[in-house]
């Protein structure tokens, strides 16, 4: 039935908007002409326009921009990503809908996206605003055959993916703030939180958050973080088609996870550094107890932030936050 109605949106799509005939229709998907016309009802729900003219057939004069299992799913173009795909309206989050749908053994790419969250969550217990149908709120499970030291990687990897996506749609030029905050112009656009069930030395799977701004406007964030927060509606000044988006960034996602399985971290280690956000300068790490000044040299092999201390010795962080000093800030700092 799925496969009937995904090939019969390929044979529309393929006609680039000639009308293609019931009996051409039916003869290649090998259904009755009663059963195309069903087929034509059902994705008109799901926000198809589709135009059926006796005797010329049918054609699509628009494609839908709602959210559905469907609509992501049709013209996806993944192997394996999003072949099983929950989508609500509304939900509190994506993340704890991904680990019920995980511990009841949902696959290896299955996805679980929302048009509203009621409560979003960020990294740090923070709360992430996530207004209904103007971004992309989507956990993805994986179940990745690598040890759970190696996970950080995947966090890593999916920042890469999040600004490929934008930079490659919009003529924006995002930057990764360490570990995951994906910038434009300085202000956060998209963030990833990723969630584990892991023992010692296997992972049973990983939730990976993803959470991008798209159409919204400033008000639409609140008060406190409205000159942290952008979205690519702001930057660009119009909106983008949310499901295409979502497709973009689920192909990109496979490609680049299928590349890091093969080839291991140092590709995904050149790319982040390439979108890395002031790398070079003076940060201040924060961690429960402490708090120094060291200069931010990258990332490393393994994934941990890279530093030299005033000491010029190479240290590793695996967690803690860290701070840039504003401008002559630094000259004075301990
Ligand atoms: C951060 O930067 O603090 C991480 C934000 C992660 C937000 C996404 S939206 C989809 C998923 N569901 C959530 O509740 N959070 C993540």
């Amino acid at each position: 039935m799925e496969s009937t109605r995904n090939r019969l949106i390929e044979l529309l799509e393929t006609s680039d908007k000639q009308f293609v005939s019931g009996q051409l229709l039916s003869e290649k998907l090998k259904i009755s002409r009663s059963a195309i016309w069903k087929h034509m009802k059902e994705l008109e729900k799901d926000g198809y326009h589709i135009e059926g003219i006796s005797r010329k057939g049918y054609r699509i004069v628009k494609f839908p921009d709602k959210v559905s299992e469907n609509t992501i799913q049709w013209g996806l173009g993944t192997n394996w990503l999003g072949k099983n795909i929950i989508h609500k309206t509304t939900t509190t989050t994506t993340q704890q809908l991904a680990h019920q749908a995980a511990q009841d053994n949902a696959e290896h790419g299955t996805i679980v996206i929302a048009d509203e969250q009621t409560k979003g969550k960020g990294r740090m217990n923070r709360q992430w605003y996530s207004t209904k149908g103007k971004g992309i709120w989507m956990s993805i499970i994986l179940r990745p055959n690598v040890l759970p030291i190696m996970a950080p990687q995947l966090t890593l990897l999916s920042a890469t993916v999040l600004a490929d996506a934008i930079s490659e749609q919009t003529a924006l030029t995002p930057k990764i703030k360490w570990p995951n905050d994906i910038l434009i112009n300085d202000q956060k656009t998209a963030g990833i939180l990723t969630e584990m069930q892991a023992e010692q030395d296997q992972i049973q799977y990983v939730v990976i958050g993803l959470g991008i701004n798209v159409n919204q406007i400033t008000e639409d964030f609140d008060k406190d973080i409205q000159d942290k927060a952008t979205s690519l509606h702001i930057q660009t000044g119009h909106k983008w088609n949310i499901k295409d988006f979502i497709q973009h960034v689920l192909k990109s996602f496979e490609e680049s996870y299928d590349a890091f399985m093969e080839n291991g971290f140092p590709e995904v280690k050149q790319k982040w550094e390439s979108y890395g956000y002031r790398i070079g300068e003076q940060i201040k790490i924060k961690t429960l107890h402490k708090e120094w000044k060291a200069e931010f040299l990258g990332i490393a092999e393994d994934g941990a932030l890279l530093t030299k201390t005033d000491k010029d010795e190479i240290k590793k962080i695996y967690s803690g936050e860290i701070e840039w000093f504003m401008k002559g800030e630094d000259d004075n700092a301990k």
